[in-house]
Order: C-alpha cells, then structure tokens, then sequence
C-alpha cells in the first residue's frame, strides 16, 4: 500500500502505513529507562549532600564546617564548592561521554549504546554502594555519568526513529516520564534509606541506581535496533526486516526507500561535525539544539529538583516536611508528565510550549514575591504557615508548567529535527549542553540565592520569558511530520527558510551541469 498524503498546516507531509505495535512500545519502554537512571542521580545528589553519615566518612571537614555556622540569614545557606563540585562530577562525566556516544552510537548503533550505558552505569553504581574511600566513591560517580551520557543519548534518538510519525512525540516524552519517575524514586529511596540504622543507608540509595540500569542493559539485549541505525551500518537486509515487523505490516516498501535515500544522503558526507558545526547548512537546527538545552536549564527546574528541600526549610519548614514537600512535587511532576504524552502529537509542541511557559513565569513572580514579601531584603523573620502553603502550591503549578513544555520538549525537539547525516552528532551537542548547564546551575545556585534572594525567582521568570518569546517567534511546529521530511518545516518558516540550503536543487543543478558538459 503506497503512504497517503496528508494535509498539515498547509503542507503535505507523508504517512507511511503501519500502526503502534507492541515490539515499537516495548522497545520504546526499555530505551525510555535511560531517563529513569539520569533523573535518579538528580535525585539522589540534594538527598546525599544532606545525609550526616555519608558527609561524616567522605567529606568530615565539610560536616564540621556546616554545623559550626550559625545561620542569620535565611537567603545565605551553608556552600561548600567542593561539595557541590563532588555533585556536578557525574554531569561533568555525562557531558564527556556524550561526545562518545556519537561515535559509538555511528558505528555500532543505538541499541548497543545503550547496553554500554547499562552496563557502565551498573558497574559505577555498585562500585558507589560499596566504596569506603573518596577515590572509590568518586571513580563509582564518574563511571554512573558515563552510563548517564551514553545512555540518555542513545534513547531519545532511538525513541523518534523506531516510533511512527504520528505518535512519535507521546512515545519519546517517555523518557521525560521515565525522568521524573527517577527524581522521585530517589527522593522516596533517600528518604527510606535515612531510616536504616547504622548510618549506612546511603550505600543503598547509591546503590540501588544499579536496578533500572541493570533493565536498559538486559533490556537492549532484546529490542531490535533502529532501522535508521542498521542501514546506516549497511545491513540493509536485517533493517527491511526490523521496519516490517515494528510497524506490523508487511509492505514498508516506501518507508524504507526513503530511508535509504536518507541513508545515501549521509554517506555522501564525509566529517560529520565539520558538516554539522562549520558546514553552514544546519543553522536553524544547530541553533535549536544549543538553545533548547540551555534554555531548559535556564528555566530554573533543578534549583527545585536539588533544593527542593533546602528551599522548603528557608520558608521555615521542618526538616520531615521540606522531605514531604519535595515527594509532593516529584509527584506534581509524574503526573503532569502524562498531560505532554496525551497532547503533544494533537495540540502540537509549540502549543504546550507556550502555555506551561507562560505558567511558569506566572508562579515564579508569585513565589518569589510571597518569599520577599516574609523575608524581605535581610533574609530574617519566619513565615506563616499560609504563605508556606502559598509557596509549594505555586511551586507545584511551576513544576507542572515544565512537566508538559520544557521538561519533555527540550528532549524531543533535538531529537527530531535532524536528517540522519548529522543526527547523532548533534545528539552529542544537546547533551552536552543540558549536562554543563545542569552542572553550572547546581554549582552557583546557593551563591546566587545569596545575592540575589527572592529576587533569583525574578531572574529565572525574566529568562523563562525570553525563551517563550524565542519559541512563539522561532520554533516551527514538528507534530507529526516524518523525521526524514524534516527538511521542510525549515523552508517553510518564516525565518528560517532564508538560511535553508536546499540541496535537492543544488544536486540537480549539478547534474545538469555535469549532462550539459557531456552533451557538448
Ligand atoms: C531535565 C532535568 C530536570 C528534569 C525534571 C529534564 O527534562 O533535563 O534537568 O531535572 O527534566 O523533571
């Protein structure tokens, strides 16, 4: 059965047939648990910096240090950069391994990325559980970062090249479910583990990393790989084969021919990242997987996700509380998720990307005007518990706002807007700078709250602002449109299509240059 046309926005872009079979969701589900591990670890790094027996063994200096302080003002808590710097540790590996990645996920495809990823993540997290010196404990972060990189890599690609056009957004936001899935976990696991008498509950926490890890390297061993990937790699026999039986029909004839010509296109390229960085021909996308990234750190999401109970205590909470508060919006965060999966293939990204923007600038002046409105300029006083309630109740609807925009969007926009030439390369890119800034907030946030107190709410809110105005101005809508097909959303845009080479014209204005000369 030839692909139908259909009508989108004024373009037609293809369907090819076949449907969402099980093999597609059980692939996508494995893969999906590459989040589960990265948002594990962003749980587990605020749990482990405030746990007294695992500061007293690794970091007793610091342990002594935090608990001379006497705290005056509630804005300036105690910071120690080495600790923090001990956190971004595992961002910093990721962010390395990213670069990796891209080759590795070139050569021997994604699945097989991602059993590394596991498998590494696996060896870190047990060699975390069970070290009893600072260098076993810091060699255990590095190698679960690098799992972390490798694997949060491989999924998201993989997820938009096995998953049919028209459901592929509410596949890939898995990863992001399997994200927030992690972060709360690890709260829960973090507080459970603190209840282990003997002071070795922490072993536990680090080590429990292992389990979802331990399913994304069994697991990979059992899906097939992308068929992108395996005609990439020139097994063009095993990719016919995989494309038929993940879309459960069995004439793919036009879905895989495009493909190859997709195939042939990337071959034709010889330096990827020379292409990708300097070849002038990706700008509008290149453009979208720095920014987004950056943006999505920018939003302020894991000065919540770190501090969340840091923050609860400097609105006056108690520590059991704050603890309860940060399940509480780990939960928000699950269960907005869902709103993203059901919507993003219908209402477009562009849509969700507006509006949780515009909630989150929303909470985030409310938030930071109750927080200065008790504590004012000097950081001293207490709080009522009304405007407390204020304040998590407004924390909830951020949270929520991200969930379904820049939470499952800052992944699934870089990974579907690329011809596959390019596309692990630029994988590598987005990671990477997700990674470094996830680390650069984490690392500066308590020294910003310092200075800029309640006004740091401002100052994110100022910066969500401006990358609702970037993507209400910039961002072509991708619903539904085959990844291959790409190429057109750019030539259609307003903006963009100043700066989109079109090849197809340039290859035929070659050929018929190369007929006219050996016709004369
Ligand atoms: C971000 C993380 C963040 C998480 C929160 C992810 O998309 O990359 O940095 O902590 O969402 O759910």
């Amino acid at each position: 059965m030839p692909g139908a046309v259909i009508v989108h926005h004024h373009t037609r872009y293809k369907t090819y047939p076949g449907e969402v079979t099980g093999i597609v969701v059980f692939s996508c589900l494995i893969a999906s648990v590459a989040g589960c591990i990265f948002g594990y670890d962003i749980g587990l790094t605020s749990g482990l910096t405030s746990t007294e027996p695992f500061l007293i063994k690794f970091f007793p200096t610091i342990y002594e240090e935090r608990k001379k302080q006497v705290i005056t003002n509630q804005y300036c808590k105690f910071d120690s950069q080495f600790l923090t710097m001990f956190c971004s540790s595992l961002f910093l590996s990721a962010m390395t391994a990213a670069f990796f990645a891209g080759g590795i996920t070139r050569s021997f495809g994604r699945k097989w990325t991602l059993f590394t990823g596991g498998s590494a993540y696996v060896t870190g997290a047990c060699l975390g559980g069970i070290s009893f010196n600072f260098p076993m404990l810091l060699a255990g972060r590095l190698l679960v970062g690098a799992g972390v990189g490798l694997s949060i890599h491989a999924s998201p690609l993989y997820i938009s090249e096995v998953a049919p056009a028209q459901q592929r957004g509410m596949l890939n936001i898995l990863f992001q479910l399997m994200i927030t899935v992690g972060i709360l976990t690890a709260s829960m696991t973090n507080y459970l583990s603190s209840k282990i008498p003997g002071g070795w509950g922490w072993r536990v926490s680090v080590a429990f990393g292992a389990v979802p890890a331990g399913v994304i390297a069994l697991g990979a061993l059992a899906i097939p790989d992308s068929p992108t990937s395996l005609i990439q790699r020139g097994d063009t026999a095993t990719a016919r084969k995989t494309l038929a039986q993940i879309r459960g029909v069995g004439d793919v004839r036009e879905e895989f021919d495009d493909l190859s010509t997709a195939s042939q296109d990337a071959m034709a390229v010889e330096s990827p990242w020379k292409e990708l960085l300097f070849g002038g021909k990706y700008k509008p996308q290149l453009t979208f997987s720095i920014l987004v990234p950056f943006f999505q750190q920018l939003t302020g999401i894991n000065v919540i996700m770190f501090y969340a109970p840091v923050l609860f205590k400097t609105v006056g909470f108690k520590q059991n509380a704050s603890l309860v508060s940060s399940v509480i919006t780990g939960t928000v965060n699950v269960f907005s998720t869902f709103v993203a999966i059901m919507t993003a293939d219908k209402v477009g990204r562009r849509a969700l990307f507006l509006q949780g923007g515009t909630q989150m600038i929303i909470s985030q002046i409310l938030v930071g005007t109750f927080i200065g409105l008790q504590f004012g300029m000097s950081g001293t006083g207490a709080i009522s518990e009304q405007y407390a309630m204020c304040i998590v109740l407004f924390v909830c609807v951020y949270v929520a706002g991200f969930a379904w925009s820049w939470g499952p969007m800052g992944w699934l926009i870089p990974s579907e807007i690329y011809p596959m030439a390019v596309r692990t390369q630029a994988m590598s890119v987005t990671v990477a700078v997700n990674m470094f800034f996830t680390a650069f907030i984490g690392q500066i946030f308590l020294t910003l709250l310092c200075h800029l107190r309640f006004g740091l709410f401002y100052f994110f809110g100022a910066w969500v602002l401006l990358m609702t105005l970037f993507i209400a101005m910039l961002l072509p809508e991708t619903k539904n449109v085959p990844v291959d097909e790409m190429a057109h959303v750019w030539k259609k845009h307003w903006f963009w299509r100043k700066f989109v080479v079109d090849t197809s014209d340039a290859r035929s204005a070659e050929m018929r240059k190369r007929i006219a000369l050996e016709m004369s």
